[in-house]
């Protein structure tokens, strides 16, 4: 595969490597080479360090059942509430939890014993409101405490719990509704980004309105002074709880293989992919994790920038700090309102140890300049870490140097939704770092970089497979039926004869470091945020006057990605500015804001194929204005110079 291809950029890794301080080596929870080893030796046994993590109501029979589908710690049960929760009463009931930062310098600290408090008294909430074990809540709930408490609410009486960030259209909440077959809805009346309020609850009843069947709905009140109607089988959050004040409820024994949550994803179909992670394989494994590579303990403060809403905040603001015990930074706001000293500022008042963020982030601080983290005192720093999108390494860089000192070890964590933790990254403590590039899988993982037929291809890059089962895999692979394998159908039974297609392109080099090159399927990953094409051009071509429209991705300095566009309009429909405007809210109101276009091209014809298919990598060469080489295979070739120049004169 040639590394030029759309979607796989020409990120290639500095050759500089670094070796982990010897002072963050002395203290580090995992330091030990071995480790490595201990995992092939024993595999899958050695997953037993993972669930040992967690207390058991009743021990696993096996590490790893294989007859009917993957059920990882087999026989065991447990509870992901009491585990993150109940357990660390005894231990350190009086230190926080979940430390809140509102935006507007607002705060608010939930100790152990106070969430343990919250959570019963939402949970019996949820009881009288008639959710019951395998039920799915779902959430469209902004970056406020009671979006953790009410997810720990679920898993306390097995219900499943699915979250739909906030900044998705109603369009997408309903779509996912119905998906899920949920019939209860977690919301607020709204809330604020960078000081205007946006109303939610309105866009939660837009979704209402096309959501099967009857919804029960809880509403927290974010909004000062804003009065919103509850109707017939809307409750006030706030009031549910006080109507339970200290009441507890029994946390429900979970079997291991039980489904903790539900979480949709992009893929490259357009409608929302689901992924659903275990109760006890998930926990054990970003609890594992959070403990080997955030080096996260009980006595830090560790802060996760990422939205709850998307898979980082559920396993890494959420459930991986949590189930360790430590305490968990949760900021409400935007990292420049009102000033651009929120991060730092943050970090400096909260005393924070590890701090993990986005490329996109980085990028964007790096660009306001060193100036801002350098008149904080962020000494306190240890680890830092970075997931969503390949990192550059001029970026990779900056963190390490103006965030970190030059002192703290950066692990560059690479994952998805769909694998529920982190797979590959360095352990900051054992291996040395090289500025972009992720780093070799983790102890116990094996991922491998094949060609389009499956033979290995590693040195020139190709596409990233995972081919062991780890403990943090969906239901979806476990089960080897909703997702193909790729190839044959062979049986998920023989582990050894099963992979997963990440949809990512890869290279290892010679130390078994794999450098991410992005996505090679339809898929956009825009500041760490996935758009399928599909979703897009579907929203687009709903828009009167639109003929054609095909969605490709673009580099973008801070975004990593950016969404383009490119348009045929109708016969009649060549007012561009009416045809715009149209694209911009179609997208809007079927995905979001965040999925708006970086750039919208109008052509009067796209550039086809002899059997008629639309270029799309020639689109994408176009956007990021490569050479576009041979042009012979389209039957149209005349029109790629009229949308070179219109590309260009933006
Ligand atoms: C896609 C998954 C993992 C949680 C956030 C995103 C890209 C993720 C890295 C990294 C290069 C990365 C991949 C992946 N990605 N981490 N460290 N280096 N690329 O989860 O929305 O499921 O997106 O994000 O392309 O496939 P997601």
């Amino acid at each position: 595969m040639d590394a030029n291809e759309p979607g796989l950029g020409t990120n290639r890794p500095a050759s500089e490597r670094l070796e982990p301080p010897d002072s963050f080596v002395a203290q580090a929870n995992v330091a030990d080479p071995a480790v490595y080893a201990a995992f092939e030796e024993n595999w899958p046994g050695a997953w037993e360090r993972a669930g040992d993590l967690l207390e058991w109501d009743r021990p696993h029979e096996r590490v790893l059942g294989a007859e009917d589908g993957f059920r990882w710690f087999q026989g065991g049960r447990l509870n992901a509430c009491y585990n993150c929760v109940d357990r660390h009463l005894a231990d350190r009931k009086n230190q926080v939890a979940l430390a809140w930062e509102g935006r507007n310098g607002e705060s608010r600290t939930y100790t152990y014993l106070e969430l343990y408090h919250e959570v019963n008294e939402f949970a019996a909430a949820l009881r009288e409101l008639g959710v019951e074990e395998g039920d799915v809540v779902t959430m469209y709930m902004p970056m406020i405490p009671e979006l953790p408490v009410a997810m720990l609410s679920c898993a306390r009486i097995g219900a499943v719990h699915s979250v739909v960030y906030a900044g998705f259209a109603a369009d997408a909440l309903a779509t996912r509704m119905n998906a899920a077959d949920s019939a209860y809805l977690l919301t607020c009346d709204g809330y604020y980004r960078r000081g205007d309020a946006v109303l939610l609850k309105n866009k939660a009843d837009t979704a209402a309105v096309t959501v099967d069947g009857d919804v029960t709905s809880v509403v927290v009140d974010r909004l000062d002074g804003y009065d919103c109607s509850l109707g017939a089988d809307e409750h006030d959050y706030d009031e549910l709880v006080c109507a339970h004040a200290r009441e507890r409820v029994d946390p429900v024994r979970r079997r291991a293989s039980d489904d903790l949550f539900i979480i949709y994803t992009s893929g490259t179909t357009g409608t929302p992919k689901k992924v659903t992670h275990t109760t006890g394989g998930y926990l054990s494994y970003v609890a594992w994790t959070a403990r080997a590579v955030l080096d996260i303990r009980p006595e830090d403060t560790y802060w996760c920038s990422a939205d709850v809403g998307w898979i980082t905040g559920h396993s890494y603001i959420v459930y991986g700090p949590l189930a360790l015990g430590t305490t968990t930074v949760m900021y409400e706001g935007a990292p420049d309102h009102p000033e651009k000293t929120r991060i730092w500022e943050i970090i400096e008042r909260n005393a924070v140890d590890i701090f993990y963020t986005a490329p996109t982030a980085i990028r964007a601080f790096m660009k306001w300049g060193a100036e801002y983290p350098a008149d904080y005192d962020l000494s306190s720093l240890r680890l830092l870490g970075t997931v969503g999108e390949p990192i550059n390494p001029r970026a990779w860089e900056w963190y390490h140097e103006h965030v970190g000192r030059g002192e703290c070890p950066v692990v560059d964590t690479w994952w998805q939704t769909e694998t529920g933790g982190i797979l590959v990254s360095t352990l900051p403590a054992v291996s040395d770092m090289k500025p972009g590039t992720a780093g070799p899988p983790l102890p116990g993982i094996s991922v491998s970089v094949v060609d389009d037929r499956g033979g290995i291809e590693a040195r020139e890059g190709g596409y990233l497979v995972v081919d062991r089962p780890w403990p943090g895999m969906p239901q979806e692979l476990c089960e080897g039926r909703r997702w193909a394998n790729r190839g044959d159908d062979r049986s998920p039974a023989d582990p050894t004869a099963w992979t997963y297609p990440t949809e990512d392109g890869a290279f290892v080099d010679k130390d078994g470091y794999v450098t991410i090159l992005g996505r090679v399927d339809d898929v956009i990953n825009v500041s760490g945020h996935r758009f399928g094409t599909m979703e897009i051009e579907s929203a687009i071509v709903d828009v009167e006057g639109v003929a054609e429209a095909a969605v490709v991705s673009g580099d973008h300095d801070v975004h990593g990605k950016a969404i383009y566009a490119y348009v045929s309009p109708e016969d009649g429909h060549e007012r561009q500015d009416a045809l715009r405007e149209g694209i911009v809210a179609a997208v809007k109101e079927s995905i979001g804001p965040i999925a708006r276009p970086e750039a919208i091209v109008f052509t009067p014809e796209m550039p086809k194929t002899r059997s008629g298919k639309i270029m799309r990598r020639l689109l994408a060469d176009i956007a990021n204005g490569e050479d576009l080489g041979d042009l012979s295979a389209l039957r149209n070739p005349e029109v790629v110079g009229e949308i070179e120049s219109t590309v260009e004169e933006r």
